[in-house]
């Protein structure tokens, strides 16, 4: 069934169309797991030809698969979402040890990705027009008649980020397939091997040649000449601010979609019910060891609250599963030393000034313990920076309008929680949020898949989920009737067969 595995058993190859090819160098990136540090496989390290070469494909490809009807394009993606439940085993195995996301979650994020192509496919096909008759406009005529269709931009370059190298190159892919575009997927290099799998599984769906090409290498060497390269009609990046600010200074007049970085707020209230409260945030703090930009990164509650709120979440920690992602343990090894060094510094700043680690604290190679610290106060770097790991602070405040006060000082506005039995409450803190999404009573999270989903400030621009994504990567084409009084219409010459 793979094909893009093309040398040995460890050489993988990069699409393009149509075919599975090595970079014109012949060089390649070498992926440890980490998990046990042995080698995943090697993927090519693809250079400016290679951009080049791919990109030029897909201007190739891109005007017949737009004018392919969008149910042939729709079928393309329930074929794959079959292929991908078939072997999900597989290839949730890879992401596994690529990127040590625990079993569960890896198979999850295959399924997820079934369903997300399989609703693409749907919302495509009820991607409708809309006729404008002229005369709701002051001065206009029913003689004046807009058809407005949706086209294409052309092509589109997908880059995604590690922790969910299949599910966040779908949500950008597949709109922009089922909407007429062609794509160039330029995958984390740690979770490369992962996407690559998706590619293989949708041109065995039948995705024709050149639609979906495959650019892999290190973003820092290669990253730049992509983003500005001319053949570039939208850029669809998943990934930190950091590199997505970059990206927009680079981009220059390119449209973007950016989902960043986050620094989500969960919100307590005294009424609410906080066993329900701590066993919720933990799930959204420490899932995939915190590597979520939708996690839980900051409790904001009132010291009487998080007083009675500490037990709680302690007593849930102490039951998560710390070690390998291949047993199921939630709070697995960072996906590299540079992570782990980070989240130990914001740690170490914060004791430094004074907070108090009621547990973790300590790390093992890149694991790091589930890490709970109160009394994290605005002067320390833990309030404010995203960890990307398994550390969650508690920020004591005097009451509601502070808690707000303090979540929108944050220059990241992704997601917050507000949990409370309240709703005029949770209506007046969440209406007065600067965030894309609110979640009452929940974890702060993407899914489901069909919602907006988007940042503001520092945690991006523009806005995922199916349908959103979809117009995002396309754009409105009106066709003008005008009609004379006696319904002719204006043209030169004799009608056809009047010649
Ligand atoms: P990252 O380091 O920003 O990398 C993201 C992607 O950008 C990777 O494919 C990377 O390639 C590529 N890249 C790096 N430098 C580039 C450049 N100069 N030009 C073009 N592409 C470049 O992020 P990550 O470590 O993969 O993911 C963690 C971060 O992403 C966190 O901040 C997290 O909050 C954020 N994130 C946000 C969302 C969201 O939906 N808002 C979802 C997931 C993650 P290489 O791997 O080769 O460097
Ligand atoms: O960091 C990935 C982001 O998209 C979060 O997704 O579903 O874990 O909230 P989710």
């Amino acid at each position: 069934m793979f094909q893009h595995i093309c040398n040995g058993d460890k050489d993988f190859c990069n699409l393009f169309d149509g075919k599975w090819v090595e970079a014109s160098s012949g060089k390649y990136l070498t992926i440890l797991s980490p998990v046990d540090g042995l080698l995943v496989g090697r993927v090519p390290a693809m250079s400016r030809e290679d951009v080049d070469r791919a990109i030029q494909n897909t201007k190739e490809s891109q005007p017949v698969w737009a004018a392919t009807p969008i149910h042939e394009r729709a079928s393309v993606f329930y074929k794959a979402a079959d292929l991908l439940e078939e072997h999900a085993d597989e290839i949730a195995a890879v992401l596994t040890m690529e990127i040590a996301k625990d079993r569960r979650s890896a198979w999850f994020e295959v399924k997820r990705t079934a369903d997300f192509l399989r609703y693409t496919a749907d919302a495509g096909k009820s991607m409708a027009g809309e006729a404008i008759s002229g005369d709701n406009f002051p001065g206009g005529s029913k003689n004046k008649i807009s058809y407005v269709s949706r086209v294409p931009l052309g092509t589109v370059l997908a880059i995604s980020p590690f922790n969910y190298p299949i599910n966040l190159s779908a949500s950008k892919i597949a709109p922009a397939l089922i909407g007429g575009n062609a794509v160039l997927l330029k995958p984390a290099s740690q979770g490369a091997i992962s996407a690559l799998y998706l590619a293989d599984i949708l041109q065995e769906a039948g995705l024709p040649k050149g639609v979906l090409n495959t650019i892999t290498g290190k973003g820092s060497e290669i990253g730049d000449y992509i983003v500005t390269h001319p053949g570039v009609n939208f850029i669809n990046f998943t990934g930190s601010t950091a590199v997505g600010k970059h990206i927009a200074k680079e981009a220059g007049m390119v449209p973007l979609m950016l989902e960043l970085g986050g620094k989500d707020a969960a919100i307590v209230l005294s009424d609410a019910d906080l066993e329900f409260a701590a066993q919720t945030i933990i799930s959204g703090a420490y899932a995939y060891a915190g590597q979520r930009c939708t996690a839980v990164k900051r409790i904001l509650a009132t010291g009487a609250v998080a007083d009675r709120l500490i037990s709680k979440l302690l007593s849930g920690i102490a039951k998560l599963k710390v070690g390998d992602p291949r047993e199921d343990a939630t709070i697995v090894p960072l996906i590299n030393e540079k992570a782990a060094d980070f989240v130990m510094e914001l740690i170490g700043d914060a004791k430094q000034k004074g907070a108090k680690i009621l547990t973790g604290g300590k790390r093992e190679g890149n694991l790091i313990q589930p890490t709970l610290v109160d009394n994290v106060t605005t002067d320390m770097r833990l309030a404010w920076e995203e960890p990307f790991g398994p550390v969650l602070p508690i920020l004591r405040v005097r009451d509601e309008q502070e808690a707000i006060n303090i979540a929108n000082r944050s220059e990241y506005g992704l997601q917050s929680s507000v949990f409370t039995k309240n709703i005029h409450d949770a209506f007046y803190i969440a209406n007065r949020l600067e965030v894309g999404t609110v979640q009452i009573n929940n974890k702060t999270e993407r899914g489901p898949d069909h919602f907006p989903f988007l940042g503001v400030k520092a945690s991006g621009m523009g806005t995922q989920g199916v349908k959103y994504a979809i117009e995002a990567m396309t754009r409105p084409k009106a066709i003008v009737f005008n009609l004379q009084d006696n319904g002719t219409v204006h043209h030169e010459g004799p009608i056809r067969g009047e010649e």
